[in-house]
């Protein structure tokens, strides 16, 4: 349901702000690019494909991963795509000089698994950039966050209002070299160095 409602429930969102989002932190990026948690490809439109020497994107969700193609297809961008979770990234030690996530790190089941695995497939050196959805530093919202977590969670395929996703980042020993907030930092944008 979820997957299939996905971009209509997003459409005025996208179009209002987060389009000029994914713009600003997709259309720059060079060289070989891994997107996960892709879903239906909404970043797609934004990538410079003059730019990209590869595009891989991985999505576990069958439903999106076909609207993504469909989404490639129509945009005549090369996309390599994998179907999985980011727990267990089928790639290569090194393999990507860029790791991309955009609303994706709220729904994963193991966070820390994730960048570690990000940080494993990504070379030494390589950027990791994130826009994410996160737990706020206002206390308030914070709380508001809390409490309508569980309900949201079953609501929205396993989504957490309430994701410390700055901490995972900080933890698994990514580099933060860029961190820009939005709406008393509910959204936020991350850009990380892998050490290696
Ligand atoms: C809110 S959607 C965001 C989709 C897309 N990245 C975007 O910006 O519109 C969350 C996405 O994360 C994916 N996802 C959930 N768990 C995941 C996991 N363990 N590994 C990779 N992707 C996951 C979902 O299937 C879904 O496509």
């Amino acid at each position: 349901m979820f997957a299939f409602f996905y971009d209509k429930l997003m459409g005025p969102l996208e179009k209002k702000w987060i389009a000029s989002v994914r713009k600003k932190i997709v259309s720059g990026l060079e060289g070989n690019v891994l997107e996960i948690g892709a879903g239906t490809g909404a970043n797609f439109p934004y990538y410079s494909k003059g730019k990209l020497e590869r595009l891989a994107s991985l999505e576990p969700n069958p439903y999106m991963l076909e609207q993504a193609k469909d989404r490639a297809k129509e945009l005549d961008l090369p996309v390599e795509f994998y179907e999985g979770r980011a727990e267990s990234l089928p790639f290569k030690d090194g393999e990507f000089d860029i790791v991309v996530a955009t609303l994706v790190l709220c729904s994963v089941s193991d966070p820390q698994k994730v960048f570690k695995e990000m940080r494993r497939v990504c070379k030494k050196g390589g950027k990791i950039v994130l826009f994410e959805h996160v737990r706020t530093e206002s206390k308030s919202l914070a709380a508001l966050q809390d409490f309508l977590t569980p309900a949201w969670k079953r609501l929205c395929d396993g989504c957490h209002l309430n994701r410390d996703t700055g901490r995972y980042m900080e933890e698994s020993g990514i580099e933060l070299v860029k961190e820009k907030k939005y709406f008393k930092g509910v959204f936020v944008e991350y850009e990380g160095v892998n050490p290696g």
